[in-house]
């Protein structure tokens, strides 16, 4: 295993990993801190309670819900309070949450007194899948993703699909985005399993997808190659993601990286390949589920300017990563303006 494979455990053998970890005699844990936010103490924590009786030695630290959450005072709350409850080399962190917690908890252990461990509990469809995998930690600086970070993976991961349950269903659609996203990039079977999916079954699909983030992740762990093709449908996705997050029209990620994906799939069509009908497909099976918004010009030159800022540019050059057929995609290609311009027109 590398190091930047997640090591993952499922259902009942995940508690029994934990137990079996909280024992450990030669990396001995002295106490534990439950990163919780303010909808996973009152749903998830009694859940991991129920299978694991960590209260001796555990502390909860807790924050509120939401992605504007995720900036660089939050860490500083999180870092006060680990010190006021004596955190130390010893401890342990556990981060039960969605993509913001396992984000924040995760970065906020790789530099506490220089690096603790901790593992992650995803409790969203789309942590389950994507967010707490891969050693991807971070904050936002103001409305910039995740520019502030470090690659950090969790000792291990457990996944739970029960926390699911009390997930709001728009929460569980935009999960749903970033499971398209890695049939898309990786395994046309799986994009046509998820496709097909009328009944909600989620226990297999999440295993497969959790599979291809993971294979991808082991052969590129710090993103210097095949990795970018994570990226498809977030360049033009984060970019809206941040130009929505401080307006009435906040857009949740997934739906932001569905659209993100298919006005890439359009210019996958122009410059690398994508069969006209391919793109179809794709804007037929996306945009069903995740209206495009209407977006004017102005806002597009906004957008735009996003995209200059984010770090996964070289070279002062917006990077892309583009589909050549379902299942199949390209990284590092640079695009025009007026192609980026064109695709957000695609919308009808
Ligand atoms: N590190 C990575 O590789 C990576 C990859 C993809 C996304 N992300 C990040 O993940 C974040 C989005 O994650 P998210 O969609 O999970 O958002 P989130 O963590 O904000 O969770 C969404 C909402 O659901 C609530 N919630 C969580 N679990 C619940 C449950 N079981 N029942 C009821 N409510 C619950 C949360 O309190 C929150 O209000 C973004 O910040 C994104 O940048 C990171």
């Amino acid at each position: 295993m590398s190091l930047f494979e997640t090591n993952i455990f499922f259902n009942e053998e995940a508690y029994n990993k934990l137990k079996n970890y909280l024992l450990n005699e030669v990396y001995p844990i002295e106490n534990t801190f439950i990163l919780v936010d303010h909808c996973t103490y009152i749903h998830c924590l009694p859940i991991l309670l129920s299978h694991i009786n960590l209260l001796e030695r555990s502390n909860v630290i807790k924050i509120k819900s939401g992605e504007k959450e995720k900036n660089i005072y939050t860490c500083i709350k999180i870092w006060k309070d680990m010190e006021n409850l004596k955190a130390n080399r010893n401890s342990l962190m556990i981060n039960l949450g969605g993509g913001v917690i396992t984000d924040i908890g995760g970065f906020v252990a790789s530099v506490f007194k220089r690096g603790v461990r901790f593992i992650n509990i995803p409790t969203t469809l789309l942590g389950m899948v994507d967010a707490s995998i891969g050693g991807k930690t971070g904050v936002n600086l103001e409305s910039i993703k995740n520019e502030i970070g470090s690659f950090n993976p969790p000792e291990f991961l457990i996944i739970d699909p029960i926390f699911l349950k009390t997930l709001p269903e728009k929460e569980l659609i935009s999960g749903m985005a970033e499971m398209f996203k890695h049939g898309l990039i990786a395994d046309k079977n799986f994009w046509i399993d998820m496709k097909n999916n009328k009944n909600n079954k989620w226990d297999d699909l999440i295993y497969q997808s959790i599979l291809i983030k993971n294979k991808i992740v082991e052969k590129d762990p710090k993103e210097k190659g095949l990795r970018k093709i994570l990226n498809f449908g977030h360049t033009i996705g984060h970019a809206l993601e941040s130009y929505f997050m401080d307006s009435k029209k906040k857009i949740l990620h997934g739906i932001a990286i569905a659209m993100g994906m298919v006005y890439e799939s359009w210019i996958s069509h122009k410059i690398n390949g994508l069969s006209i009908e391919d793109y179809q497909e794709i804007k037929s099976i996306l945009s069903g589920m995740y209206p495009l918004k209407k977006i004017s010009d102005s806002e597009m030159d906004q957008i735009f300017s996003i995209m200059e800022h984010d770090k996964k540019n070289e070279m002062n050059k917006i990077q892309f990563s583009l589909l050549k057929e379902i299942g199949i995609c390209s990284y590092n290609c640079q695009v025009p303006y007026s192609l980026i311009k064109e695709s957000f027109l695609q919308r009808n």
